[in-house]
């Protein structure tokens, strides 16, 4: 299987603070690959250097087998890859439905210059409008889709964070926490989401994610980060297994 995503050596430092210390990895194409690891050990931090959000200080990254190494972030995300935020990043004052049109990738309402070509203006909207209608029903939202983005509850900004990744052509997509302080049915919801459109849509996808015990059925394959380092990795099996992996979890608990 290809590798859509591949990091040799990479370093991101806050003053003296080695976020990310000489981190490798590969992630094969149409992959669910979990980042787990306790607080503070750098988990964010990849994920914006992989999305040009950060510049790493050394290492390579490739997409696609293209250096993207401290590319701006419009510039990744022209490419195919799609960060979505731990708390969700939204429209507040807009309806969902309008959030969702925001998030549409190549907007033509952002082109000046497609007003003056009114037919293919039309089509896109139309085709904007299309995704639009298809992602709420696909995400259970069409009954909220005239409800602004503040009045949702924590459940239903999760769902609107994570229809970003449906309304982009992303391919890759980098998940901080989708399912975070929501309820256990919802957040099952959510990875099935994740699975229907890696299976259907052909998405690869790295997630963040603390709820170890929904998030690691949907996984792939794990890496473990501590203070900025791959402990380990493997399948969920083989990686649940692992002595290092309790240590980690558990020595704060007994200090
Ligand atoms: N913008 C920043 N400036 C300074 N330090 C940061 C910044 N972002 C993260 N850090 C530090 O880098 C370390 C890793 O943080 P982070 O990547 O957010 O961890 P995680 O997502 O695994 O909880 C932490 O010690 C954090 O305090
Ligand atoms: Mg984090």
């Amino acid at each position: 299987m290809k590798n859509i995503l591949k990091v040799e050596n990479l370093v991101k430092r806050f003053g003296n603070l080695r976020a990310v210390d000489n981190v490798s990895l590969e992630v094969p194409e149409k992959s669910i690959v979990l980042l787990i690891g306790p607080n503070g050990s750098g988990k964010t931090t990849l994920l914006n250097c992989i999305a040009g959000i950060y510049k790493p200080d050394e290492g390579r990254i490739w997409f696609n087998g293209k250096d993207i190494t401290g590319k701006k972030p419009h510039e990744i995300v022209k490419l195919g890859v799609m960060k979505t935020f731990q708390i969700p990043a939204v429209f507040s004052s807009l309806s969902t439905a309008e959030n969702l049109l925001v998030f549409y990738r190549g907007n033509p309402g952002e082109k000046l210059l497609n007003s003056f070509f009114k037919k293919k203006w039309l089509r896109d909207e139309e085709m904007a409008t299309e995704k639009m209608v298809k992602t709420l029903k696909m995400l259970e939202l069409a009954s909220q889709c005239n409800r602004r983005a503040n009045e949702l509850s924590g459940g239903q900004l999760k769902l609107l964070e994570y229809s970003k990744i449906l309304m982009s052509d992303a391919t890759l997509c980098l998940l901080d926490e989708p399912v975070g302080s929501i309820n256990p049915v919802l957040a099952n919801k959510i990875f099935t989401y994740i699975t229907d459109a890696r299976n259907s849509m052909g998405k690869t996808f790295i997630i963040v994610e603390h709820r170890l015990d929904i998030a690691v059925k949907y996984a792939d394959y794990i890496y473990v980060l501590v203070n900025g380092k791959i402990l380990c990795e493997g399948k969920p099996e083989e990686v649940l297994k692992r002595k290092e992996l309790y240590d980690v979890y558990l020595s704060p608990l007994v200090a």
